[in-house]
């Protein structure tokens, strides 16, 4: 045998052993693919779970919420018959009038937020069709600005209107909408100190623009990008006098989405705040 063949065979042996590594490797990828599939499907059966639960948990706190309506607004009524006395009882005292008007407030507040968490529960169980008809967006937002004013009027600040057009017909949920309208201008006028509070609406070609401005606390650049989640509520003067469940803005995304639109925030802290959202003039098939 010459030096030659040796090394040929040597070769062919190098090869061999290659080739049995690439045999291995491939075996070794095979397990790992089928690794993978097992642990996706896993995953696809935990999210699904998942889901039911969250199904679950969203049909729980609306029926929970639901069932505590009907009783609070028979306490409610009853404590203002009690507070607004009888012909032949004698007249409250100034401490038993006190506690009742705490005793109101407080039913009150609970109510709105009973009222903000079936809002939410509907949203998510996507029970809440929208009811779409064409709508005037410039008359909405009129109406809720009017609706706002005793509030504004209270705290000394102006609310100002820049509407590009003196109508925009579009389709959409007059009653949502409205919503959106007064939570975002209710904001507004919540965080707001002094100065005013702006509602603009343009016309943008395929959508319709509309904007919430304030020269209010405004929201800090670590709070910015939570301020669309559930129960998030941040610090800002000027908001101890009215408590609310930080569910508003929550609800107003989910009302922009289910049109079609997009919402999002600008702020700086102490110089104001600025919400704007679009809604699609055609509404998207679902
Ligand atoms: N215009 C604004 N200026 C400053 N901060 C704001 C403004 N709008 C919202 N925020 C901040 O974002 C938080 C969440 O707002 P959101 O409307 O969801 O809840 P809320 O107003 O506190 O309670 P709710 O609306 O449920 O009664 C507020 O608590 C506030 O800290
Ligand atoms: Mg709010």
């Amino acid at each position: 045998m010459g030096a030659q063949d040796k090394s040929i065979e040597a070769l062919q042996e190098e090869m061999r052993l290659a080739k049995e590594e690439l045999e291995i490797q491939r075996w070794g990828i095979a397990k790992t693919n089928e690794a993978i599939k097992t642990l996706y499907k896993e995953l696809e059966k935990k999210n699904e779970e998942l889901r039911n639960l969250s199904d679950l948990k969203s049909s729980f706190v609306y029926g929970l919420t639901h069932e505590l309506r009907t009783p609070l607004a028979m306490i409610k009524e009853g404590l203002l018959q009690l507070s607004e006395g009888a012909s032949d009882a004698p007249p409250l005292s100034q401490k038993q009038s006190r506690l009742f008007s705490i005793a109101l407030e407080n039913i009150d507040r609970l109510q709105r937020i009973i009222n903000n968490m079936l809002d939410m529960a509907k949203l998510e169980a996507g029970k809440a069709e929208l009811n779409t008809e064409e709508a005037d967006l410039i008359a909405l937002a009129h109406g809720t600005i009017a609706a706002c004013k005793p509030m504004a009027d209270k705290k000394g600040i102006e609310l100002k209107e820049r509407f590009s057009l003196a109508k925009i017909i579009i389709p959409v949920d007059k009653d949502k909408i409205v919503q959106v309208f007064t939570n975002l201008i209710g904001n507004a006028l919540k965080f707001t100190a002094e100065g005013y509070v702006e509602i603009g609406i343009a016309d943008k070609g395929a959508a319709v623009e509309c904007y919430v401005a304030d020269t209010g606390a405004g929201i800090s650049k670590d709070d910015i990008g939570k301020v669309f989640g559930r129960f998030q509520q941040f610090k800002s003067a000027g908001s101890a006098s009215y408590k609310g469940t930080g569910l508003g803005l929550s609800i107003v995304k989910d009302i922009i989405t289910l049109h079609g639109g997009k919402i999002w925030v600008e702020s700086e802290p102490d110089k104001g705040t600025k919400f704007t959202f679009t809604i699609p003039k055609a509404q998207a098939k679902r």
